[in-house]
C-alpha cells in the first residue's frame, strides 16, 4: 500500500514536471514574439533574450536595428537630437563652444534663437521607428553623377525627399525628379521653395539663424560674407533648424575630426539615418579631379574653386561606402 503510494507521489511529480517543462517552452516561443519594449521587460529577467534580434519597423532592415554592424553601433548614438528646438538642452558647452567657432558672429543663441522661434513654428517631435511603419528616404546630393542616370522615378517613389543649397529640378526630372519633401540651405546657398517643402536651416553661424528669420520676415539682413537672399519663399510653419550640437556629432562621430567642419551633403545623410528607417543615397561623388562638380553646371571649366575646401570629400566619401558595405544605406551612382 505504501509502496504503491510513493509510485503514485512519483508519477504525480513527473506529470507536473512535464507539464510545467511545456509551459515553459510556450511562454518561450511567447516571449520570442512580444514586441522590443516588451522585451525590454521581459529582458531583465531572462538575459538569454538579449541576443534575439529585433526588427524596429517594418522595412526589410531598418537603421535603428542593432547587431547588424559593430561599426554603425559605435558611431550611430540615437539619443543626438537633429532639431533644434531653442531650449538650452539642445547643446552642451562644449558643443556650443566649438559651433560658435566656426564662423564668426555676434550675439547669444538665447537671444538670437528667441527671436527666431518668434518668426518659426517648434519643430515636430522626431518620430520613433515603429514596428508597422517603413519610412523610405532618399538623399539627393548635387553630384554630377546624377547627369543621365535616369534615377528620377526612383527619387519621387520615396516617402521623403531630401535636396540641398542650389539644387535644380526644372529641366532635370529624368534623372534626379520632382518631389522635395526637406530642403537643407543655408544664407549662401538659399533658394525659393515649392510650398509644402519643408525649409531646414543648417546653421553654420549665429547670422544664419538671424538671417532665417528676416528671410522669412522683414528681409533687413542681405549680407553675411557674401550678397544674400534678402527674402526666401517657404513656409515658416514648417521649417526646422538643424540643432549646432548636431553638427558636432557629426565632426566628433562621423567625419572624426576630417576637415573642419563637416559639408551640407554628410550632415543631410547623418541626418537622414536618424529620421528614417531606409536611405537611399544619390548624387554624391566629386569628378575625378575632386571637385565638387554639379549635374546642371557645365563643369568643364570647373577648377579650383570646386574644391572642397573646410571639407575632407575623401574622407566623407569613405564614411558613405562604410554605410553602404555595412548594409545601412543603398548607394546609387
Ligand atoms: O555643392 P553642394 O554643397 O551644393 O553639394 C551638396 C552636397 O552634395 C555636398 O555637400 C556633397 O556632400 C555632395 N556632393 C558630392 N559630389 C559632388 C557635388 C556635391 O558628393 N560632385
Amino acid at each position: 500500500m505504501r509502496r504503491k503510494l510513493y509510485i503514485g507521489i512519483m508519477l504525480g511529480a513527473i506529470l507536473f514536471l512535464m507539464i510545467a517543462f511545456h509551459s515553459i517552452q510556450k511562454t518561450s516561443i511567447i516571449l520570442f514574439t512580444l514586441t522590443p519594449s516588451m522585451i525590454q521587460v521581459k529582458n531583465q529577467t531572462l538575459p538569454v533574450l538579449e541576443s534575439r534580434q529585433v526588427q524596429l519597423c517594418s522595412c526589410k532592415s531598418c537603421i535603428a536595428d542593432k547587431g547588424a554592424s559593430e561599426w554603425f553601433a559605435q558611431h550611430f548614438d540615437h539619443q543626438q537630437q537633429p532639431y533644434f528646438t531653442g531650449r538650452e538642452k539642445d547643446i552642451d558647452p562644449e558643443s556650443l563652444k566649438w559651433w560658435l567657432s566656426l564662423q564668426a558672429s555676434s550675439g547669444t543663441l538665447k537671444e538670437v534663437s528667441e527671436k527666431m522661434f518668434k518668426v518659426i513654428s517648434s519643430p515636430p517631435m522626431v518620430e520613433t521607428p515603429k514596428q508597422n511603419q517603413c519610412r523610405k528616404c532618399a538623399v539627393v546630393g548635387n553630384s554630377g553623377n546624377l547627369l543621365g542616370s535616369k534615377y528620377g522615378a526612383l527619387i519621387d517613389s520615396h516617402s521623403t525627399v531630401i535636396r540641398m543649397n542650389k539644387a535644380v529640378i526644372r529641366g532635370y526630372e529624368q534623372d534626379v525628379g520632382n518631389q522635395t519633401t526637406h530642403h537643407f540651405m543655408y544664407p549662401e546657398s538659399a533658394i525659393d521653395l515649392s510650398s509644402g517643402v519643408r525649409l531646414v536651416l543648417l546653421p553654420f553661424k549665429l547670422l544664419d539663424m538671424e538671417w532665417l528669420s528676416s528671410a522669412l520676415s522683414t528681409g533687413e539682413i542681405k549680407l553675411t560674407y557674401t550678397r544674400v537672399k534678402r527674402l526666401v519663399q517657404a513656409d515658416k510653419y514648417k521649417v526646422i533648424v538643424v540643432n549646432p550640437a548636431f553638427f558636432k556629432y557629426v565632426h566628433d562621430k562621423w567625419t572624426e575630426h576630417h576637415g573642419r567642419y563637416p559639408s551640407t551633403g554628410i550632415i543631410a545623410l547623418i541626418f537622414a539615418l536618424h529620421i528614417c528607417d531606409e536611405v537611399s543615397v544619390f548624387g554624391y561623388g566629386a569628378d575625378k579631379y575632386g571637385n565638387w562638380h554639379h549635374y546642371w553646371e557645365n563643369n568643364r571649366n570647373a577648377g579650383a574653386f570646386r574644391k572642397t575646401g573646410v571639407h575632407d570629400a575623401d574622407y566623407e566619401t569613405e564614411v558613405i561606402k562604410k554605410l553602404y558595405a555595412d548594409g545601412k544605406i543603398k548607394l546609387f551612382r
